[in-house]
């Protein structure tokens, strides 16, 4: 009998070692031979992230993968079905949050999903029973699962704005919200979208702005401080000028005042000053020290953009006409330069740090604006001193000519 036994176990093992895959899970063939709803999971769930760590139905939703009739789905086999979307956080942080048995499927993914989630408006309000707003799978997906990095992924950056858009420009949706719907279309508008679409993922995408889970993304107090962290140098520029204790003390968010949160666009030259496009004016009117620095900086500028503009003219025509310019053109483009930087400084709000540039500017640009007036006159001595040469070589020809006539003439008679 005990012989039997061992017989029939090493049978077994031989067996199970012939096999070229794992005893296929009951979930999943059952599943695939239902109609609709009930057999899509099984359908997709080849490529899902959870089913390439190895996972399986049962070890989200519980029951005996082993069983082949409806008992596997018996909740005295632990099943616990399909969570209601107010139970969906829990559910998933049941792993998610579980730090050690994370890192053993991978030592650097974050178990702080949930607790930061639960930060957010979504994760506020999804507690008060409103199912409205983005659980986990509204942004993931559920049962076809990608990592982030995949860019199929719904949560991938290139894919984000369309995400939240599935909510967030659904004027349906948010009705009742009494917030804009306009988010997904400012922000296609953006220089931010127009940089991330051509791959460059140093730009921002929504949850760049408002963090992946929580309510901002870490290092950040509030969204509206957040362009700071790529923009270092302005948010510094900005924090030490006149607006910046102005501006906190109001409650006004700093860059977002001029900028826009959204549709922020390629700003110009004509923002600064009192003209219909100066972002100055809204708060400035005339007589007051905000608008004469305005009208300031602008007058700067503009004075820069001329004297370069007229430095490069010259450069270029001596520079057509064959002379060598190559050195002070390289000169203007440092004066090119402090026109970029003064840009950037009228961050200080302060006339005078525009003003130092630009007159460094307006200086190189005179420089190399002589430089080019000296060409071209060393080029009109050059056409002089052709043309002379010319005439020299058309009398000598002249003459030449003449002489062979009065030969041939001489040889004929
Ligand atoms: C013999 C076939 C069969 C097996 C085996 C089976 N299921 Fe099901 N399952 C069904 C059918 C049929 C339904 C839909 C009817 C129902 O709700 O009871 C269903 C429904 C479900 C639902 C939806 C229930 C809900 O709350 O809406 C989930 C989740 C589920 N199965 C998961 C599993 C998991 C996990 C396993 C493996 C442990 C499993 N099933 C094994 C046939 C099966
Ligand atoms: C990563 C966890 C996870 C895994 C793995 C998983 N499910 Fe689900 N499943 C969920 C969640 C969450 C829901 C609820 C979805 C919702 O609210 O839209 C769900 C819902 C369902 C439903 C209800 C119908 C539906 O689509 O909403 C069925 C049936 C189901 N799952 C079957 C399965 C089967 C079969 C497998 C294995 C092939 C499986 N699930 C694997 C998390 C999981
Ligand atoms: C049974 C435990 C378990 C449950 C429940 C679970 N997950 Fe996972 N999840 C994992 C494991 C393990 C991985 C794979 C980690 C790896 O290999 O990188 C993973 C990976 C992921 C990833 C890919 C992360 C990345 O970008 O690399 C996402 C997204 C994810 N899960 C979301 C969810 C969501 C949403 C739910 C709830 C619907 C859920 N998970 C439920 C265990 C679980
Ligand atoms: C509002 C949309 C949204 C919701 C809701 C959401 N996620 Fe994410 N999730 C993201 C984005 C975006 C990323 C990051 C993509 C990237 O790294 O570029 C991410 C990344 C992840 C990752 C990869 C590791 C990480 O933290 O970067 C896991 C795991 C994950 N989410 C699980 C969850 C779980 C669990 C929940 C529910 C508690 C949840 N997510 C809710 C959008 C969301
Ligand atoms: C399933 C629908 C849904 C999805 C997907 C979704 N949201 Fe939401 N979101 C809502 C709802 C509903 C609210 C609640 C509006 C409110 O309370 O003002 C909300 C609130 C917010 C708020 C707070 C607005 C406020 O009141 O100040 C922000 C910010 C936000 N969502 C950003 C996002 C981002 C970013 C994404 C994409 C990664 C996203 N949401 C995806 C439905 C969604
Ligand atoms: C460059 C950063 C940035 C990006 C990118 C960004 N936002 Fe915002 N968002 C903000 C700021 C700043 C606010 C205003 C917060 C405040 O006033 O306190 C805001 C406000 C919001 C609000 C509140 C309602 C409103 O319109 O004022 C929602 C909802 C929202 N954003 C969703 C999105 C969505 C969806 C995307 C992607 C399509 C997105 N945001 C992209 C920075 C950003
Ligand atoms: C994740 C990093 C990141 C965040 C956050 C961010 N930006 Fe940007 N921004 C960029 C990148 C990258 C560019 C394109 C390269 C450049 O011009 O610096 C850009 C471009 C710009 C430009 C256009 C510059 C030009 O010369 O065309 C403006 C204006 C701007 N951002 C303002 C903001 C404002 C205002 C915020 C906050 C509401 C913000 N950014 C948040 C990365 C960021
Ligand atoms: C009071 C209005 C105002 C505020 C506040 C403001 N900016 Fe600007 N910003 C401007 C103006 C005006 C220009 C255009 C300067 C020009 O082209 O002559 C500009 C230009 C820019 C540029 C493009 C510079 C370039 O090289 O062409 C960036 C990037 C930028 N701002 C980022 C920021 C950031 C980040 C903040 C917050 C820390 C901020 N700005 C706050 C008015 C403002
Ligand atoms: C959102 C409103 C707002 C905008 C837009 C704005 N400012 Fe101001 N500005 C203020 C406030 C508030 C103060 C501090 C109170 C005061 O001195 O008027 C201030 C102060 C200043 C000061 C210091 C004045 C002093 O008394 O020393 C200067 C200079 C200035 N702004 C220049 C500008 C320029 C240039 C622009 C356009 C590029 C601009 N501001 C755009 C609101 C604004």
């Amino acid at each position: 009998m005990k012989a039997l036994r061992k017989i029939a176990a090493l049978l077994f093992c031989a067996a199970s070692f012939a096999l070229p895959e794992a005893p296929k899970d009951s979930c999943i063939s059952c599943h695939l031979e239902l109609e609709g709803e009930q057999s899509k999971p099984a359908k997709v769930f080849d490529s899902d992230v959870h089913r390439q760590a190895g996972l399986g139905c049962a070890d989200c939703h519980g029951g005996d993968p082993k069983d082949n009739s409806m008992n596997a789905m018996s909740p005295a086999k632990g099943f616990r079905g399909a969570p209601k979307k107010t139970q969906v956080p829990e559910f998933c942080a049941r792993c998610h949050s579980d730090i050690a048995y994370m890192h053993r499927f991978n030592p650097k993914m974050r178990a702080d999903q949930l607790s930061q989630y639960l930060t957010s408006v979504h994760g506020k309000r999804l507690k008060q029973g409103d199912t409205k707003v983005a659980a986990c799978v509204d942004c993931h997906g559920v049962h076809d699962m990608l990592p982030a990095s995949d860019t199929r992924s719904p949560v991938n950056p290139m894919n984000v704005a369309a995400t939240c858009g599935h909510c967030h420009a659904d004027p349906n949706h948010m009705k009742g919200y009494n917030i804009p719907t306009d988010q997904v279309e400012k922000y296609g508008k953006s220089v931010h979208a127009e940089i991330l679409a051509q791959g460059d993922t140093s730009a921002p995408t929504c949850t760049t702005c408002h963090g992946n889970h929580g309510a901002t993304p870490p290092g950040v107090n509030s969204v509206a401080n957040v362009c700071g962290t790529c923009h270092v140098f302005f948010a510094q520029l900005f924090e030490k000028s006149p607006h910046g204790p102005a501006f906190a003390q109001m409650g006004l968010p700093g860059c977002v005042q001029c900028h826009s949160n959204h549709e922020i666009v390629k700003p110009s030259d004509d923002w600064v000053g009192v003209g219909p496009n100066s972002v100055c004016i809204t708060c400035h009117s005339a007589g007051d020290k905000g608008n004469a620095a305005a009208q300031k900086m602008a007058g700067d500028i503009a004075k820069l953009k001329t004297f370069e503009g007229r430095a490069e003219e010259i450069l270029s025509s001596a520079e057509r006409s064959g002379m060598e310019v190559s050195g002070p053109k390289v000169e203007l483009t440092s004066a090119h330069e402090t026109l970029i930087k003064a840009r950037v400084n009228v961050h200080t709000f302060n006339d005078a740090e525009v003003q130092k540039l630009t007159d460094q500017g307006v200086e190189i640009s005179q420089k190399a604006y002589q430089a080019g007036v000296a060409s071209l006159r060393e080029r009109d001595v050059r056409r002089k001193g052709l043309g002379v040469s010319l005439i020299f070589i058309v009398l000598a020809i002249t003459g030449l000519y003449l002489k062979i006539r009065q030969t041939e003439t001489r040889h004929n008679a």
